[in-house]
Order: C-alpha cells, then structure tokens, then sequence
C-alpha cells in the first residue's frame, strides 16, 4: 500500500480553501485541482509499505512527542518549481518553527525502519492543483495576483494521520489509518 504522513485541515480552514478552489478553478480548467476533502499538508511521503513496515511505523510514529501543538497561517499561493515551470500550485503558511521539528522527527522515525530520509529541505504548502503540462495558465497566473497577499486563516494542531492513497482513475483516494496526538495530553 502507498502511504503518506499528513497534517489535515480544521473544517473552517477547509471550507475557505475550498471557496477558494471554487474562485479559481474557472482559471485553469486543465489543471487537476486536488479535491477539497483531500486537502492535506504532507510532512512525509513514505511511498509502496507492506503490512509489516506500516504496524511498524504505526509504533515508531505514536512516540513522537512534541513540546507544543503547530501553528500554521494559511497564506500566499506559489508553484513548485516555479511560475514558468510550474507542476504544482499551492497554498502556502507561515508555521511554527516546530513544524520543522514535527517533520524531521516523523523524517526519522520512518529512517529508523529504514525509509530513505528526506534530502531536501521540508517545504510546508497545501498542494491545490497539478499541471499535466508545466507552466502556470495565464488566466491563473492572474488571479493569482490579486490574491497573493489574501489570508486564509490559522489553525493550531497537535496530531498528524498516517494516510493510505489509493491511485484511482478519477483520482486520489485517501484513507487515515491511524491519528497521533503528538503533544503530551494536558
Ligand atoms: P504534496 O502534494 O503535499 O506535495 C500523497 O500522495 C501526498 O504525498 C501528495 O499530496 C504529495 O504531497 C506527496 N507525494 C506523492 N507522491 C510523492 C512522491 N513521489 N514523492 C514525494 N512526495 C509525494
């Protein structure tokens, strides 16, 4: 199975986004807009597991421990790798510092069981659309410009989700396995 460690969104913070994708969408009918209960923020793709490597990593992550829960501040929407380049289109946040914390520790948990460990630096963004040729659309490029300086609003969290993907056809199918509380219970 495909898994992926992710951080999911409050419902409100959801709702904006997906207010947000409705606005934009017209702009860039092409792209393949990432569907609003699907929305997440990746801390880490683990990729094709077998049943014993995910109780395995079901242990490993439920021992990560942080002292305080994540902020993240939804704001300002970018491409990866860039503009003229563009393959993904994304919401981005101003976080905690501790969200980095929150990353190399589910980076090394998953190293302990000998997934490869990240070698870049953990960029946080919510992914919202993929181009099946890159480059950002122009009528895209320029809704974006009356919006890069929009906030999206906050939410503070202290649990990430282990998340099967299923590839289908009509796209992505996402299942939480397991939730961790990652902040010690008051
Ligand atoms: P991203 O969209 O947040 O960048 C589930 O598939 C998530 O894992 C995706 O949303 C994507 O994160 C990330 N992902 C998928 N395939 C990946 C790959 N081959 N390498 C790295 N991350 C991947």
């Amino acid at each position: 199975m495909r898994l992926f460690v992710a951080i999911e969104l409050v419902p409100e913070i959801r709702e904006t986004v997906r207010r947000l994708l409705g606005e934009l969408l017209c702009a860039a009918p092409s792209a393949k807009w990432v569907r609003p209960e699907n929305l997440h923020v990746t801390l880490k793709f683990l990729g094709e597991s077998s049943a014993s490597q995910l109780e395995s990593l079901k242990m490993v992550l439920s021992e990560v421990r942080l002292a305080q829960p994540v902020r993240l501040d939804f704001r300002g929407l970018g491409c990866f790798p860039n503009e003229k380049r563009a393959k993904v289109f994304w919401l981005g946040m101003q976080a905690s510092s501790n969200l980095e914390e929150l990353a190399g520790a589910v980076d090394l948990a998953a190293h302990s069981l000998g997934f490869a460990l990240e070698d870049r630096p953990f960029t946080p963004h919510l992914t919202l659309a993929r181009f099946p040729a890159p480059g950002m659309p122009a009528d895209l490029a320029t809704a974006v410009r009356g919006r890069r300086e929009l906030e999206y609003g906050s939410q503070t969290t202290s649990e990430f989700h282990l998340i099967e993907s299923k590839l289908k056809p009509s796209g992505a199918e996402y299942t939480t396995l397991q939730t961790f509380r990652f902040t010690l219970e008051a």
